[in-house]
């Protein structure tokens, strides 16, 4: 029987019990893993642990959750990932993949390259530059390159900027830039893509789609984050947009992926990639169990 970890920090989180309850299913008693417990000796002999754990004995690693933090702690348990897939884990997802798909600037660098359509991009250091970009694009998004969840992400359409629940927001666009510039040093600005009021979140594991849902803001609203408050529905993908999801999530080295798309106007774009997904839309709209089918695609490389 393999030896299998699993990384999570919120034990009450949906898909954490249930990758714990999937495997165990299938006979394995998984290891419980929270990454912010990890100590490493180096220099002497070559010890990374959590709790009681020795990492390296481990077959697999499934992350689920890294744990949030300042930057140190949270480089340090990516590199203690690599450490361990270096050592002969097979690391899912691997840390390149889950720092890639975090990295919004670097995916869709990489989405770009491999000819996924994103929404039109751009980035700059320079304050006059984003102000200009943003009136260029009449109807612009920026967001954290870091963000997830749909925070700290902000609307600037002709010159005003938009609150997520679709109304005028007091704050100056110079006001937003400048503050942005203070904070992250940098603007990742996207064109706004018309869309009919809501997005898609495709799941895939292995190479194959194995559910999708709309996920619709409140009314009004255009964040349609499941957890800013949007609703889910069932989505049947066409053909074009299983063959992006696919690509998006082969492309960032995903075993399995949450991938964010959007229907516009003159045809889907890929808004990111989530390399470390929930499940719990898919099985309340699906009834499929995304983690079940993870982990069979582990036990399959054994
Ligand atoms: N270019 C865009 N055009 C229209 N809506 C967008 C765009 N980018 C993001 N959004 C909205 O913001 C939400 C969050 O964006 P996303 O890129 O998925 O970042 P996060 O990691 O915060 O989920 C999306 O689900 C969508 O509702
Ligand atoms: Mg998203």
């Amino acid at each position: 029987m393999i030896k299998l970890g699993i990384a999570v920090t919120d034990i009450e989180d949906w898909t954490a019990k249930a990758f714990i309850q999937s495997a165990r299913e299938k006979g394995i008693a998984p290891v419980i893993i929270d990454l912010r417990n990890a100590e490493a000796d180096i220099g002497i002999d070559k010890r990374y642990k959590v709790m009681q754990t020795e990492l390296t004995e481990l077959d697999a690693f499934i992350v689920r959750d890294m744990g949030a933090g300042a930057n140190e702690s949270t480089t340090f348990r990516f590199d203690l990932l690599r450490q361990l897939e270096n050592s002969g884990t097979n690391v899912v997802n691997s840390p390149e993949a889950i720092q890639n798909a975090a990295n919004k600037y670097y995916s869709s660098y990489l989405f770009s390259k491999a000819d996924i359509p994103i929404p039109k991009t751009k980035v700059t250091q320079d304050r006059n530059t984003a102000i200009k970009i943003l009136k260029d694009f009449q109807d612009s998004i920026i967001k954290p390159v870091f963000g997830y969840k749909g925070v700290g992400i902000s609307r600037v359409k002709d010159g005003k900027v938009i609150k997520t629940d679709g109304t005028y927001d007091n704050t100056g666009v110079d006001e937003l830039v400048d503050s942005s510039i203070r904070t992250r040093g940098m603007l990742f600005i996207q064109k706004f893509i018309e869309n009919p009021g809501r997005d898609i979140r495709a799941f895939i594991v292995d190479g194959e789609v194995v559910g999708a849902i709309y996920r619709t803001a409140t009314k009004g609203g255009w964040l349609n984050n499941l957890s800013q408050g949007g609703s889910a529905q069932r989505c049947i993908l066409t053909p074009e947009q299983e063959e992006i999801c696919i690509k998006a999530a082969e492309t960032i080295g995903t075993l399995f992926a949450g991938v964010d798309l959007i229907e516009g106007k003159d045809g889907t774009y890929v808004l990111e990639i989530n390399a470390t997904p929930s499940g719990a839309g898919i099985h309340r709209s699906w009834n499929i169990n995304v983690t079940d089918k993870i982990i069979n695609s582990i036990l399959k490389r054994f």
